[in-house]
């Protein structure tokens, strides 16, 4: 990822460390509209406000940490996705970067889609009333039970992952006297993240059935003979927190060939391309994520090239965006409990919450930006990490980042863009308890998922 070294002239500390970080903000008390949700502010005193309300009153109400969500922003999003796309293309949310049921309902007002990878996700979107024609059931290895229920409720398309799952839901449908739209998940040997995309043996991974050895064509091959199957297209996703189209051109000249192959050999020509998600979105100032509309023109314009040269007709196409919708429109508010300088280091914020609200730094090596939330401050820059309460030296949350040097206990801080992948992969580890999901909007805050209790923890545990 893009980062500068830190410029000669320490701030604040009188040494910092070897490292590389990017430099800090000129002002520290500014918000980058790229990283933070549309409505986010300061006020007159200088606190951060989301949809007109201080988040000094959010951690009242709500307690800290929390994760606070613009909703005017997340349907600012999924409208600009279903616009960009237009009538002749899906978007489907991808639920799996954060779903609950105020989100389906915002998602069917806004005309999108939904994409489900479990039962429990699934569960949620019906409960929700999203009609099940518009629901994607994904997943390498659903369940028999999974898979019923899927088709009994009707969902709009399964996502067909292995050979084994062609023929158990053709066998599901088939008994139920019921034919099952499905696409064809396949792996085009591209694999895609942030900057950079290669096009070698990415097929060594365990979802969808490679291209390569004809293996795709088998299993398209198959599929139509099976009754219970309408196989209505085929299937690419190629990785995460991608910015470069390059990689989505070699897939779709790929599923593009696989189309050309079944509709010489069969003289049946599929109707659609999913090309998955992983569209990137700014974690900090030093990335540069695409807005929809250029996605939506790119992908077009290099389908409908494929298809020409290949004289098909022109699929329609749908894609999954998860973190390009929710990513940027919540932030994660955090109350400090202790700052710690070490010499010549840097200082440890810590924080109420940590690896159990957001493991994607531990994992992932994420970056994060974060901001002094309840108040501004003119001090020096100071060299922080800011770190959770969990028993673990890895419960990073930022990894390293600048906050004003007067950062004391009681202070409010925010990181900004945790909207996706930080709730929906929220554990209990040392028996935290997660945090709610607040919504806010026109001046007005709602839980749409409340916090965990010890009620909640005690009640798993029968013993
Ligand atoms: N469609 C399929 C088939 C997927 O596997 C995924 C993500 C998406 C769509 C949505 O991708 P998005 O647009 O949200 O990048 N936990 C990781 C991300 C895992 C993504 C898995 N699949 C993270 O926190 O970065």
């Amino acid at each position: 990822m893009s980062r500068s070294a830190h410029p000669a002239g320490p701030r604040h500390a009188d040494v910092l460390p070897e490292g590389h970080y990017t430099a800090p903000a000129d002002d520290l008390n500014a918000l980058d509209p790229k990283v933070w949700a549309h409505t986010v502010g300061r006020d007159a005193d200088g606190v951060v406000t989301v949809g007109g309300i201080a988040v000094t009153q959010l951690a009242e109400e709500y307690g800290t940490p929390a994760y606070i969500l613009d909703e005017a922003d997340f349907r600012d999003r999924a409208r600009a996705w279903r616009t960009a796309f237009g009538t002749d293309a899906d978007v489907f949310y991808a639920g799996k970067a954060f779903l609950s049921r105020a989100v389906v309902r915002w998602l069917d007002e806004e005309g999108l889609n939904l994409d489900v990878c479990s039962g429990g996700e699934l569960a949620t979107a019906l409960s929700a009333g999203m009609p099940a024609e518009r629901i994607a059931f994904h997943g390498n290895n659903k369940s028999p039970e999974e898979i019923e229920r899927a088709v009994r409720a009707g969902v709009g398309r399964i996502v067909l992952d292995s050979f084994q799952e062609i023929v158990r839901v053709a066998h599901v449908a088939e008994s139920l006297g019921k034919r099952q739209p499905v696409q064809i998940r396949i792996t085009v040997g591209v694999e895609a993240h942030t900057h950079e995309f290669i096009a070698t043996a990415h097929e060594d991974q365990k979802f969808g059935i490679p291209l390569a050895g004809g293996q795709a064509a088998e299993a398209v091959r198959r599929a139509l003979q099976l009754d219970g199957l309408d196989v209505i297209g085929i299937h690419s996703h190629i990785g995460s927190q991608i910015f470069d189209m390059s990689g989505f051109e070699v897939a779709a000249h790929r599923v593009v060939g696989l189309l050309k192959d079944v509709r010489d050999e069969h003289g049946v020509e599929l109707a659609e391309i999913d090309l998955g998600g992983g569209l990137g979105i700014a974690y900090t100032s030093d990335d540069d994520p695409r807005e929809p509309h250029e996605i939506a023109k790119a992908l077009s314009e290099i389908v409908t090239r494929e298809c020409e040269g290949a004289r098909l007709r022109t699929p329609r196409i749908s894609v999954e965006p998860g973190r390009a919708i929710v990513g940027p429109t919540a932030f994660t508010l955090y109350e400090v409990g202790t700052v710690k300088p070490l010499e010549g280091l840097r200082t440890y914020v810590s924080v109420d919450g940590g690896m159990s609200d957001n493991i994607r730094t531990a994992l992932y090596d994420a970056e994060y930006s974060v901001a002094l939330a309840s108040r501004t401050s003119d001090a020096e820059p100071m060299l922080v990490r800011v770190v959770g309460k969990h028993c673990e030296s890895g419960d990073i949350v930022v990894k390293d980042a600048f906050l004003p040097g007067d950062l004391a206990p009681g202070d409010l801080i925010a990181v900004p863009a945790t909207g996706a992948y930080c709730r929906s992969m929220a554990s209990n580890y040392n028996h935290a308890m997660r945090p709610p999901v607040v919504a806010v909007r026109d001046g007005a805050a709602r839980v749409i998922v409340r916090r965990e209790t010890e009620e909640d923890l005690l009640r798993l545990d029968v013993g």
